[in-house]
């Protein structure tokens, strides 16, 4: 490298790229994280970010765009997991009038749009295959045709991409194509655990806390320091994005009060009420705990499935009297009357009522993490997606 030694460490420029980037953190893996982000970032190499889920995948790529040349031109983000498959390609690479059916204009794809500026695909493990050439393609001449197109269109864009699975395993199972991973994998970022970085915490809390407080007008008399300790311990499978979800819960239901380790062990998800018979397991492996999590889950959303089933029973049960009031004298076979549902009457509930609150208490469990919601409700994350859309679930 020319003979040049690194710019030397210094506490306030790893400041200052902390609030710039806003991934907070002074323990020696996010001061290595951020230094090569600034190492990269003014370049155009390809990025390939991996890491859990909720640890700052989508932060690190936005403060790569932000740190580059290119941070006045567009950072387009593309969720590949959230996209149906037959639609991905013109999404992607935009499409022609008439290419196909429901094709009535022609439409820029991403690409596109982010001439100039970066693309980030999340989740690029979930692209199809096929599209997976076409990317490759275009990453290598940096040209591409719209679907149904013919001219050949020039794009200079930055690609930043990132993925929560393992993407050598996906290449051995032929999931991935090995030679757009070899192409990917130029540079790679691993954003680590929260798990394997506890010395965050503290400041993670207090800046959660406080950002939190403050727009809610909240007063907030801390954590203990066995509070704090608890935290500390505790394995966050949901990484960051579940320690902001418990700070923020803890503070509500807590009514600001300070918060020990007793109150503090309530909110983890460890202890859960289904799952808290099951053996505390210790010293296991990422994917182990990241499987025991799921399963602890699965565990209480069987038991709220379960209570939903008996609510929907009771409410579906026919009565079979007539209504006096219906100038048609018509049965009704649903009507519930205030004896049957216990002196109230109970809202009735459609087999599509049931789903959205299925799918609102999977993303509740999960905090509102919509990969690991869709894990447990066995659906594909597009399916989730989809129907998240049609019943406008916030
Ligand atoms: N180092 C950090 N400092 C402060 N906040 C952070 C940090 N890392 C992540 N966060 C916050 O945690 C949440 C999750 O981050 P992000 O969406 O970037 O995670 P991710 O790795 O992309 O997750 P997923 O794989 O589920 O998409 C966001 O609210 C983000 O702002
Ligand atoms: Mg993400």
């Amino acid at each position: 490298m020319n003979g040049h030694t690194p710019p030397s460490r210094s506490p306030d420029r790893h400041r200052e790229l902390s609030l710039k980037s806003g991934i907070l953190g002074d323990s020696e893996k996010i001061i290595q994280l951020l230094e090569t982000i600034e190492q990269v970032a003014p370049t155009d190499i390809t990025v390939l970010i991996s890491g859990e889920s909720g640890t700052g995948k989508e932060l690190v790529a936005r403060a790569i765009h932000h740190l580059s040349r290119r941070q006045e031109q567009p950072l387009v983000t593309v969720n590949c997991g959230a996209i149906p498959e037959g639609i991905i390609e013109s999404e992607l690479f935009g499409h022609e009038k008439g290419s196909f059916t429901g094709a009535v204009n022609s439409r820029r794809g991403y690409f596109e749009q982010a001439h100039h500026g970066s693309i980030f695909l999340d989740e690029i493990g979930d692209l199809p295959l096929t599209t997976q050439v076409k990317l490759l393609r275009v990453l290598e001449s940096r040209e591409f045709m719209r679907v149904g197109g013919t001219t050949v269109l020039q794009v200079d864009v930055r690609l930043i991409a990132a993925t929560h699975k393992d993407l050598e395993q996906e290449v051995r199972k032929g999931h991935f194509r090995d030679d757009l991973f070899f192409r990917l994998n130029a540079v790679r970022i691993h954003v680590p655990s929260l798990r394997e970085r506890p010395e965050d915490i503290p400041l993670l809390v207090r800046k959660f806390a406080d950002d939190f407080c403050r727009d809610n007008h909240i007063e907030f008399d801390g954590l203990t320091e066995s509070g704090l300790n608890r935290l500390r311990h505790y394995h966050w499978p949901g990484n960051i994005r579940e320690l902001k979800n418990i700070v923020e819960k803890m503070i509500v239901l807590e009514r600001g009060r300070r918060l020990d380790d007793r109150l503090v062990e309530k909110y983890l998800n460890e202890p859960a009420a289904a799952g808290k018979n099951l053996p505390m397991t210790v010293h296991l492996s990422k994917e182990e705990m990241e499987r025991e999590f799921l399963f602890r889950l699965l565990l209480e959303i069987k038991s709220e499935i379960a209570q939903l089933r008996e609510l929907m029973v009771a409410q579906t049960r026919p009565s079979y009297h007539l209504n006096p009031w219906r100038e048609d004298q018509t049965i009704d076979y649903f009507e519930t009357t205030e004896e049957e549902s216990g002196g109230k009457k109970a809202e009735r509930k459609s087999v599509a009522d049931m789903e959205k609150e299925m799918i609102r208490a999977a993303l509740v469990r999960t905090g509102g993490n919509k990969r690991k919601a869709a894990q447990l409700l066995g659906l594909s994350e597009r399916t989730l997606y989809r129907k998240i859309e049609r019943y406008a679930i916030k």
